[in-house]
């Protein structure tokens, strides 16, 4: 299975998938290319391993994917950290065909500008006990495609957005890996 992996931030979930192609864990996974809309550490994670490596327009970022994805017969993209939204007419030409990662237990904290640290401090504020992060199917509503797998972590009380960052990304490391495999063998 070939897979475009698209990528905003500091890529520890691209570095994820990477890791667990290289151990074998996802043995019929090949990362045929990646594409950030930004500047950002997980390029270099990307080139390090000699993966084609797009960096695309934050205006025409759709278009772009859409262009450098043609003729390259790849099966699944995975947004691992991706920050921009897909236009409809991306999501829908790639339907079921791309999956997202989000650092809370959907369909709670998601939606439009709900990322990042934003997510963890509305966790906070809600006074849940559980929070976690969840894999999903891509539809043109941000994050509300079809659940993949789901991972939880227990809230302290005196847990800070930090701590909550370091359990998600914990979490994240397992059920990325897992949900590509899942479907990798389906
Ligand atoms: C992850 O928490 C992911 O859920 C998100 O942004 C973070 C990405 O981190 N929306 P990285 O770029 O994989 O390090």
């Amino acid at each position: 299975m070939k897979i475009a992996v698209f990528v905003s931030g500091g890529g520890t979930n691209l570095q994820n998938i990477i890791d667990a192609v290289e151990s074998g864990y996802l043995s019929n996974v090949e990362i045929s290319m990646v594409m950030t809309d930004r500047d950002c550490f997980a390029i270099e994670r990307s080139l390090d391993k000699n993966i084609r490596t797009y960096v695309l327009d934050r205006k025409t970022f759709s278009e772009d994917a859409a262009h450098n994805l043609e003729g390259e017969d790849i099966d699944l993209i995975v947004l691992a950290g991706f920050l921009s939204i897909l236009k409809p007419e991306f999501t829908q030409n790639w339907q079921n065909k791309i999956i997202n990662i989000h650092p809370s237990l959907l369909p709670k904290f998601g939606g439009k500008g709900m990322y990042g640290s934003k997510v963890h401090e509305a966790v906070l504020a809600s006074g849940d006990k559980i929070s976690g992060a969840t894999v999903h199917y891509v539809t043109a509503e941000v994050d509300e495609g079809d659940i993949i797998v789901q991972g939880t972590f227990e809230v302290e009380d005196e847990d800070q957005v930090s701590d909550l960052q370091r359990k998600v990304a914990e979490v994240e490391k397992k059920i990325l890996v897992e949900a590509i495999k899942q479907i990798s063998e389906a």
